[in-house]
């Protein structure tokens, strides 16, 4: 049966960038062959608009249906004011959640053609590949209780509750061990041990999960030291493993140091290898619309549907070898853009990350 990808634009610059990453796919499939369909679906912002809730159950059955979720971004202004219940955002956690996408592969890596559109000095990010493997579906982003409520004295308290169970960790644990294995056998685990019980236990469990691994070096380190280990010598790391909170923001630190955020995919994975993809910047609601956005992180995360769930590293390494052609040929959006290269649009870039697909062809 032919597989299928469920395809979630979503807000903001999601249908501009999945757009691009789309035209990679009718690519792949005529000059490639590849055998894929595809099935769109509303989500986020525009889902409760035109349903009233951003994950409408459509779209809820179509990602569990489908065998792989491809996803553009939620959330903007206009949706800002809604109930917490109906945010767009409530849709991307929805999605994690109920499709148990537990373990969040982002990795940061600089490409060379880019070295100058880091902040950070170029021998400080230079050669920099770091996966960081974020815990998706627990942590204080779901744990209970939650929620604002009012006192008998009439004051206000806001309450998020951190909780790890041990199987939890154990499963975060070992995506991170095997995604060692696969690259510098080098693990760096996040907590913050001293302060706070629940990541006590995450250490504990690591630790323990390590004893299947005899090959990888695991180290431990606090989340401060690590978000300022991140700019001061990133190429220290080779995986980092945390909870969902700390690769939040991590995640996005660690995007910084490649010069764009515009550059970055991410796949999220249950179990069994189903995964959603999607770029890890958002719907960037001030350039919507404009043409200008970066589609390269779509299209880099279409690369990692390939590789992770249809397990199909030819076609993984065409669509990354094609990313980094274009690069080579010196198109570049506004976000990584530098003198004396070719400033283009965001449809610009999907048709350069094309053509150096058709250039390969046979
Ligand atoms: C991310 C985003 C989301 C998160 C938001 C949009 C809910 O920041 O994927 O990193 O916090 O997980
Ligand atoms: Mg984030």
């Amino acid at each position: 049966m032919t597989k299928k990808i469920a395809v979630l634009p979503g807000d903001g610059i999601g249908p501009e960038i999945v757009r691009e990453a789309l035209k990679v796919l009718d690519c792949l499939r005529q000059d490639f062959g590849v055998a894929m369909e595809t099935e769109d679906a509303l989500v986020g912002g525009v889902a409760y608009d035109a349903e009233g809730h951003p994950l409408p159950h459509a779209t809820l059955s179509l990602a569990k249906d489908a065998d792989a979720v491809l996803l553009g971004a939620v959330g903007g202004p206009r949706w800002e004011s809604l109930d917490y219940s109906v945010r767009p955002e409530r849709a991307l956690l929805g999605l994690r959640s109920e499709l148990n996408l537990f373990a969040n592969l982002r990795p940061a890596v600089l490409y060379p053609q880019l070295a100058d559109a880091s902040t950070l000095k170029p021998e400080v990010v230079s050669g920099l590949d770091i996966m960081i493997v974020r815990e998706l579906t627990g942590g204080i982003y779901f744990g209970k209780p939650r929620g604002v409520r009012t006192l008998d004295n009439g004051e206000r308290v806001g309450v998020n509750t951190l909780i790890y169970n041990e199987s939890e960790i154990r499963r975060i644990a070992h995506a991170a061990f095997r995604t060692a294995m696969q690259r510098d056998r080098r693990l760096c685990s996040v907590d913050k041990a001293n302060v706070l019980e629940s990541t006590e236990l995450w250490r504990q469990v690591l630790t323990e999960v390590s004893k299947e691994y005899p090959d990888v070096a695991l180290s431990h380190m606090y989340v401060d030291n690590a978000a300022m280990q991140l700019v001061r010598a990133p190429k220290q790391f080779d995986v980092m493993v945390t909870t969902n909170m700390f690769g939040d923001i991590l995640s996005d630190c660690a995007a910084q140091l490649t010069g764009s955020i515009g550059m970055l995919p991410s796949a999220s994975l249950n179990e069994a290898g189903k995964g959603m993809y999607e770029p890890i910047h958002g719907s960037a609601p001030d350039i919507a619309g404009q043409n200008l956005a970066n589609p390269l992180a779509t299209i880099l995360s279409l690369g990692m549907l390939f590789r992770y769930t249809f397990h199909d590293e030819t076609t993984a390494d065409r669509i990354d070898r094609a990313v980094a052609a274009a690069l080579d040929s010196g198109v570049r959006t506004a976000d990584i853009d530098s003198p004396g290269m070719r400033r283009v649009s965001t449809a610009e870039m999907g048709d350069a990350v094309v053509a150096a697909l058709r250039a390969r062809a046979n």
